[in-house]
């Protein structure tokens, strides 16, 4: 099957066996673990590997992901079975996807989009929470361009992919927002998430 250009970017990242983003959750979605409970339904668009939809999953929530990477799809149902845990992940575009208001909560985690895709893909996430469901987005910041500069890696190299909490609250303006913080601290989640970044954290709730 021919993969579109931008699965092939993400599957040329994926398919040698080391995980790109390491095995162990992203801090910032660790550090609310307290905010899963055993039994609700999470959905974690653009999982890469599945290190983050396995971690919800050993909280013991039921886990959706959905990623364009054939690879991270494999690596995440291996990951979920090496933890003892299942994953539903799925090999997908999120551009057009939708869902009715079926999570408890979503996690979007180093999930950059181009202007022209971003809008609507977040109002697919806005949608298909329930009514007191929690989004977690952890972002690359503009500024971490001039990080990138120094030599850290991650993120997309261009500014308009790049979130700032202005723009998670224009997108997520249907939801409540719990805390948005912009942080500049070092990384060291894989290989290609390494060093002093500036990130973008929010959590959001729906009404
Ligand atoms: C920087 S990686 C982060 C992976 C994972 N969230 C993590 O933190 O380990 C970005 C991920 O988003 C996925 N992605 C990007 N655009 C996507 C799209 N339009 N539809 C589905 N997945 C997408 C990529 O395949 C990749 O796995």
């Amino acid at each position: 099957m021919t993969l579109s250009p931008d699965a092939a970017f993400w599957e040329l990242r994926f398919a040698p066996e080391r995980f790109a983003y390491g095995t162990a959750p992203n801090v910032f979605l660790a550090a609310h673990a307290a905010r899963v409970a055993p039994g609700q339904r999470w959905f974690v668009p653009g999982d890469g590997e599945g290190r983050n939809g396995v971690f919800l999953a050993t909280l013991g929530a039921a886990v959706d992901t959905r990623d364009l990477s054939p690879s991270g799809v494999a690596k995440s149902r291996a990951l979920a079975a090496a933890h003892g845990v299942t994953v539903n992940a799925t090999e997908g575009d999120l551009r057009g996807w939708s869902a009715p208001a079926q999570y408890d909560g979503i996690a979007s985690v180093f999930l950059h989009f181009l202007p022209e895709d971003r809008p609507a893909v977040h109002r697919a996430f806005v949608e298909a929470l329930k009514p007191g469901g929690v989004l977690i987005v952890e972002s690359y910041h503009p500024e971490h361009l001039k990080r990138q500069a120094e030599g850290s890696r991650g993120g997309p190299q261009r500014a308009d992919m790049l979130y700032t909490p202005e723009l998670l609250a224009a997108d997520f303006a249907g939801l409540t927002a719990v805390s948005m913080h912009v942080v500049d601290e070092t990384l060291h989640e894989g290989a290609l998430h390494e060093g002093r970044s500036w990130l973008t954290r929010a959590v959001f709730q729906k009404p």
